[in-house]
């Protein structure tokens, strides 16, 4: 009762700020927000930038902007690449979270990549502080999935998270509150993207777009070379004629050209598996890898990883929200915001 009457007047909130997507939860509320990471801007005659638009609205102009107009995703391969930009989304986003009502100077978690340097650490804190918040937390996102997934973080026990991201891939082993070993990679959902426009090229000679290749990845994609053959028209530019261009692409192909972004993810886990201390990678055994991050959608994924690790794969029921639930949970539990948290 207490806690629910907190939650009526708070406006703390927990923000996971992902290279493709941010997502934010509000203290009794739950999920109020979930948008594409995407601002687009417009170059004034004196040189500085407008903000045009944010989110999926931003989103569905990626790669159709005229001249003058540009539309950024500010934070590359899980790093924060355009500083201002990024202040400006977070800016945006909190102030729709709260319906620019402005009650209380809120408490806000912000889930930053565990490889963020302490540069960056500064910029995400210093946006959120200007942006309206009394009090900025800032928790590993693997520290966040495994709560969001339900994980006994405090307890003495290894527990393996893998999240794929757009961005970035982050493996990590958690005990007692903290990260004890993890791995992260620069490959995630746009690293097979990538992969899948340059097949496409090589094999075809016709250029597609992001989008295409990200859908393409969703419909037909998958990490198996044993699945069941699928097709899909794709299109784009003939790079010969200069024409648009339809192709039949097959599942198969696609398996092909993710083979290498695939690789990646499975080695990462693979060394960090190697790194991880006996009686953690023990408990590991028993208990499986938790698998989070919209990448990890991806079709066979997890079959693959079970054939590769030999160990149980989890994959977690709301792959897109767990890092943000996690942190979300941890507004309610001062103690464990403290313990998972840091300056
Ligand atoms: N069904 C699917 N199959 C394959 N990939 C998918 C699927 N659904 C979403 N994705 C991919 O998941 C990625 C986005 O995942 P997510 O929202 O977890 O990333 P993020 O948190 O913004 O990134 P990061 O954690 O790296 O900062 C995108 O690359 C998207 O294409
Ligand atoms: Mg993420």
């Amino acid at each position: 009762m207490y806690k629910a009457l907190i939650g009526l007047f708070s406006n703390d909130l927990a923000i996971d700020l992902g290279t493709a997507n941010t997502l934010v939860f509000a203290r009794g509320k739950g999920l109020v927000c979930s948008e594409p990471s995407v601002v687009a801007v417009k170059d004034d005659p004196n040189g500085r930038e407008r903000v045009l638009a944010v989110g999926a609205e931003a989103k569905a102009m990626l790669g159709r902007t005229p001249g003058g107009i540009r539309a950024i995703r500010p934070i590359k391969d899980g790093v924060i690449a355009d500083f201002e930009v990024t202040e400006a989304m977070l800016r945006y986003f909190i102030q729709r979270a709260h319906n620019r009502s402005k009650l209380v100077r809120p408490r806000i978690v912000v889930c930053v990549p565990p490889a963020i340097t302490s540069v960056e650490k500064r910029a995400v804190r210093e946006s959120a502080l200007s942006a309206g918040a009394r009090e900025v937390y800032l928790v590993e996102e693997p520290m966040a999935a495994a709560i969001g997934a339900g994980l006994d973080v405090t307890a003495p026990t290894g527990n393996m998270v893998v999240d794929i991201g757009g961005g970035t891939t982050d493996v990590a082993v958690i005990s007692l509150s903290g990260v004890v070993t993890a791995t992260s990679i620069r490959c995630g959902g746009d690293k097979m993207d990538d992969a899948i426009i340059q097949y496409v090229r090589r094999k075809y000679n016709v250029l597609i777009g992001d989008r295409t290749a990200e859908e393409v990845k969703m419909t037909i994609g998958t990490a198996s070379p044993h699945a069941k053959t699928q097709q899909m028209e794709v299109k784009g530019r003939d790079l010969v004629a200069g024409i648009p261009k339809v192709v039949l692409a097959t599942s198969d192909e696609i398996h092909e050209a993710l083979v290498e972004p695939i690789g990646s993810i499975v080695e990462a886990v693979h060394i960090t598996l190697e790194k991880t201390p006996p009686e953690l990678a023990a408990d590991i055994v028993d208990r499986g890898i938790v698998l989070v991050g919209g990448g990890s959608l991806l079709n066979d994924l997890d079959v693959v990883l079970r054939e590769q690790t030999g160990l149980p794969i989890i994959r977690s029921d709301d792959p897109y929200t767990a890092v943000v639930h996690g942190a979300g949970f941890a507004l309610d539990d001062m103690e464990l915001l403290r313990q998972v948290s840091f300056e």
